[in-house]
């Protein structure tokens, strides 16, 4: 079985590929990813150690380098993480979201399909449903929400679903899709609210809440989020949409308290900034169908995930180091290079 696994320099992607490693390693993997901001190729270099385990730095909207890759590699699957996942940065320049979440999205469909790759996996987001009230805790977002968005990122991530679903119907092509719901854990860029907030909490800096701090989202471990990824390219049905969460509801200043608790700082270094535009209120998943065909549950409590989370940030204080000094991007230009 060969894997393609694209944006797997990414925060999830990076998770992904140990997940599979570990879970299957007698399938062979190529990561391809272009190494934007987000992507850091120290993130793998455990798994570059090993042989079954490959590395090519492209862009998912070079359709040369696309069509180049796939017919060499002859993949059985794609997972597709590559993309934009910032909605501050979607909200400040929208088009680059337009360009990779969409444009290569259907670069990487087109190239499954001409190829006959047997499963295209496109990773997408609760947030393609838009946001549910804060005073309805008895709704839930289920496969058959109306797809509402609120952000360009969001905006894009529906249009890649749309897309997807398309080629399902009109070309039989063997796809599934997941939304998950907001992940925490190893590696993830501190532009998000939990790294960013363990970042400022070690350095005593101001902890910027935005709005009121009450909006609602529902945390997943990302080893669960892989998990469910695992389960649905190898026995999820073609066509279906598989929501992934599990009902881990927190209030974004429940989330802060919890961080600045375990790390020893006081809560005087939280700071209410300026609401973010068009801020969703809440987001909530079921989880039901992915459950009763799949059997998938999620194996970490929100208590046991944030430890381990914040434990490795505490361990790898030089993975952050690295991106605030700019080192991990000059490491990507280089050594990145020799993947071309
Ligand atoms: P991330 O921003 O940490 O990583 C994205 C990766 O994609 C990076 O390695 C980046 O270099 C790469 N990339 C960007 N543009 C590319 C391009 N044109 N070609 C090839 N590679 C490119 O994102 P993440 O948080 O790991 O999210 C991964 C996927 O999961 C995204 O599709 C996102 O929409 C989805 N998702 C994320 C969450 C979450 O909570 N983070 C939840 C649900 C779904
Ligand atoms: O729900 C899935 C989505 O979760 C993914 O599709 C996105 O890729 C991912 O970025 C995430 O989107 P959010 O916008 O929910 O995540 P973010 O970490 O940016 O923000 C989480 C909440 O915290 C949100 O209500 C905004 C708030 N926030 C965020 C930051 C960065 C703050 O209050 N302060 C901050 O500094």
């Amino acid at each position: 079985m060969k894997i393609l696994i694209t944006g797997g320099a990414g925060f999830i992607g990076t998770n992904f590929c140990y997940y599979m490693l570990k879970k299957h390693p007698d399938y062979e993997y190529v990561c391809m990813d272009s190494l934007t901001y987000a992507g850091n190729l120290h993130n793998l270099e455990k798994a570059l150690e090993n042989p079954n385990f490959k590395f090519v730095k492209a862009s998912i909207s070079d359709r040369e380098a696309v069509d180049k890759l796939f017919a060499k590699e002859n993949f059985d699957i794609v997972v597709n993480f590559a993309a934009e996942s910032h909605v501050d940065r979607s909200i400040e320049n929208p088009s680059i979201f337009l360009e990779t979440n969409i444009m290569g999205t259907a670069a990487l469909l087109d190239a499954s399909r001409k190829y006959g790759v047997k499963r295209y996996h496109q990773v997408s987001t609760d947030e393609v449903y838009g946001d549910l009230p804060i005073d309805r805790p008895d709704l839930f977002f289920t496969e058959e929400t109306p797809i509402h968005t609120s952000s360009p990122y969001s905006s894009s991530k529906a249009s890649a679903d749309l897309l997807t679903l398309a080629y399902a119907r009109t070309y039989k092509m063997p796809v599934t899709i997941s939304r998950c719901s907001n992940n925490y854990g190893p590696y993830q860029f501190p532009e998000k609210l939990i790294p960013v907030m363990i970042q400022k909490a070690l350095n005593d800096e101001n902890l910027p809440v935005y709005g009121n701090g009450l909006n609602v989202r529902d945390w997943l471990y990302v080893d669960d989020h892989c998990s469910a990824i695992d389960l649905i390219i190898h026995n999820g049905r073609e066509g279906e949409v598989y929501n992934i969460g599990g009902h881990n509801e927190k209030q974004n200043i429940e989330v802060v308290k919890t961080i600045l608790e375990r790390v020893g700082k006081p809560e005087s270094l939280i700071t209410y900034v300026k609401d973010r535009a068009g801020h969703d209120l809440r987001y909530a998943i079921d989880p039901a169908k992915i459950h009763a065909e799949l059997g998938w549950l999620p194996e970490t409590k929100f208590a046991d995930g944030i430890k381990l989370t914040i434990d490795w940030y505490l361990n790898n204080r030089a993975w952050m180091d690295d991106i605030f000094s700019g080192d991990y991007a000059k490491f990507n230009e280089t050594e990145g290079g020799k993947y071309a």
